[in-house]
C-alpha cells in the first residue's frame, strides 16, 4: 500500500499536490470570476452560523492548532473577523465568556481528539436553553465527517485529504489550510470585506498551489535527503518565521521533534531577541522562512543575520534568486516566489520533508514514533 515509497508518511507528503487540487475542487466553483453575480465558493453555510460575526474562536490541538492559526490570519486579514485560538485542553477548563456573536469551530483531522471533542461538547452545552443565534454558531473541520466530531457538530468542512497512515500529520494539515482559505473567502465574501477583483486574485494564486508543491516536490527532495546527513548528531533546532509563517515555523519544529527526537522549538523570529538567542551557538542550526515580497522578509533577514552572527548554521526557506539570501543562508531550501498570504501551503513541505529525512536517516520508525498515537482518545 505504500505505492513504492519507504514510509507512509512519505508517501503522504508526495499525496499533498493531489489534495490540494481535490480540496480546491470541491470548495471552489471553477467557472468563477469576478464578474460573476453567483458566490465564488461552494460551502453550504447557513446564515445563521455566519451572519453578524464578532468574534471567532479555534479549538484544536498539535498540527490542527498550527492550522487555526493560519486560519486566525487567514479570518482576520481577510474577513476582519477577530480571531482567537486555544488549545483544546486548556480551553475545557477555563472558557472565555460566551456572545452570541461568537462562532466556534473545532479543528481535528480524526474527528476523534478527546481534548478538542470535549471542549466543543462543552461549547454546545454552554449555549443550550440561549437564542437560536447562539446554538447555530458551532463548525467542525476535519478529515473524518463520519467521526465522533460529525456526530456532534451539525456543520463541517470536510478536509478530503484520504486517510493519513503516519502518525505525523501532513496531508490533512495542507488539507486543513485550504478548509481556512475556504472559508475566510467565504465570509470575506458575504460581509463584503474584499473586493470581487481581489478574492478573483486569491483564487488564481490557490490554483496554482498544486504544481508548485509538485515543483519543491521534484526539486527539493534529493538535495534534502542529503543535507539530513549533516544532522545526524544534532540535538537542538530552532525554526523562525513571521506572520502567516511563524505558525509554518511551530509545525517544522513539531514535525522535527515527533519523529526524530530532536529538540526543536519554533518561534515568531522577532521574539529571538527577547531570551531564545541565548540558545544560539554553532551546535544549534537555525531554519527561517522568509518569503521574498513579503511585509516581514526584511525583518526575517535580519532576524536571521543575528543568528548567523552567533556561528548558527542557517537554512532559509525562501524563493531562491540572486539577491542577500545567498549571502545570508548557508543553505537554501527553495520554493517558488507565490504571495505571502499563499506560501504556507509552499513552505511547509521543505520542512516536512527535512523531519522525514533527519528521522529516517537517523533509522527511527518514522510512521509509528515512540510514544504517540494517530488519534489521542484520551484526556
Ligand atoms: C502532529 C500530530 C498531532 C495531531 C494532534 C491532533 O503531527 O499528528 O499533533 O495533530 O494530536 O490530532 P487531530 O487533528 O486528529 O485532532
Amino acid at each position: 500500500e505504500k505505492q513504492g515509497f519507504r514510509h507512509f508518511m512519505l508517501k503522504e507528503i508526495y499525496e499533498q499536490p493531489g489534495v490540494v487540487r481535490t480540496c480546491l475542487e470541491a470548495y471552489f466553483n471553477d467557472d468563477w470570476t469576478a464578474s460573476n453575480e453567483q458566490s465564488p465558493i461552494k460551502l453550504d453555510l447557513p446564515t445563521e452560523l455566519c451572519a453578524d460575526l464578532e468574534h471567532i474562536q479555534i479549538l484544536a490541538c498539535g498540527t490542527s492548532w498550527h492550522a487555526g492559526l493560519v486560519g486566525k490570519y487567514l479570518l482576520e486579514q481577510l474577513a476582519g473577523i477577530t480571531t482567537t485560538v486555544h488549545y483544546a485542553s486548556e480551553f475545557r477548563y477555563a472558557p472565555p465568556p460566551l456572545t452570541a456573536h461568537t462562532l466556534t469551530i473545532g479543528v481535528t483531522q480524526s474527528g476523534e481528539t478527546a481534548d478538542t471533542l470535549a471542549a466543543l461538547s462543552m461549547e454546545q452545552t454552554r449555549r443550550l436553553g440561549k437564542s437560536a443565534e447562539f446554538k447555530a454558531r458551532l463548525l467542525g473541520i476535519t478529515n473524518r465527517p463520519e467521526s465522533s466530531l460529525g456526530q456532534l457538530v451539525s456543520h463541517l468542512i470536510d478536509t478530503h485529504a484520504g486517510i493519513e497512515i503516519g502518525v505525523a500529520a501532513t496531508k490533512t494539515f495542507s488539507a486543513q489550510l485550504v478548509a481556512f482559505y475556504c472559508l475566510a473567502l467565504e465570509l470575506a465574501y458575504r460581509r463584503k470585506s474584499l473586493s470581487t477583483k481581489a478574492i478573483e486574485k486569491i483564487l488564481d494564486g490557490l490554483r496554482l498551489l498544486p504544481a508548485q508543491i509538485e515543483m519543491v516536490l521534484e526539486s527539493q527532495e534529493r538535495y534534502i535527503e542529503e543535507l539530513a546527513h549533516d544532522f545526524a548528531e544534532t540535538q537542538d533546532f530552532i525554526f523562525l518565521g513571521r506572520g502567516i509563517n511563524y505558525p509554518i515555523a511551530l509545525e517544522g519544529a513539531l514535525k522535527l521533534k515527533e519523529i526524530s527526537y530532536i529538540h526543536a522549538e519554533g518561534y515568531p523570529a522577532g521574539e529571538m531577541k527577547h531570551g531564545p538567542i541565548a540558545l544560539l551557538d554553532a551546535k544549534v542550526p537555525v531554519v527561517a522562512i522568509a518569503m521574498p515580497g513579503s511585509l516581514v522578509y526584511e525583518k526575517v533577514i535580519s532576524n536571521a543575520q543575528e543568528a548567523k552572527a552567533r556561528d548558527s548554521r542557517l537554512i532559509g526557506v525562501t524563493a531562491a534568486n540572486e539577491g542577500e539570501e545567498s549571502d545570508v543562508f548557508d543553505q537554501i531550501l527553495p520554493v517558488p516566489l507565490v504571495d505571502e498570504l499563499l506560501s504556507p501551503i509552499v513552505t511547509v513541505i521543505p520542512l516536512q520533508l527535512l523531519a522525514y529525512h533527519i528521522a529516517s536517516r537517523r533509522g527511527l520508525d518514522v510512521d509509528q514514533p515512540r510514544n504517540l498515537a494517530k488519534s489521542v482518545t484520551v484526556e
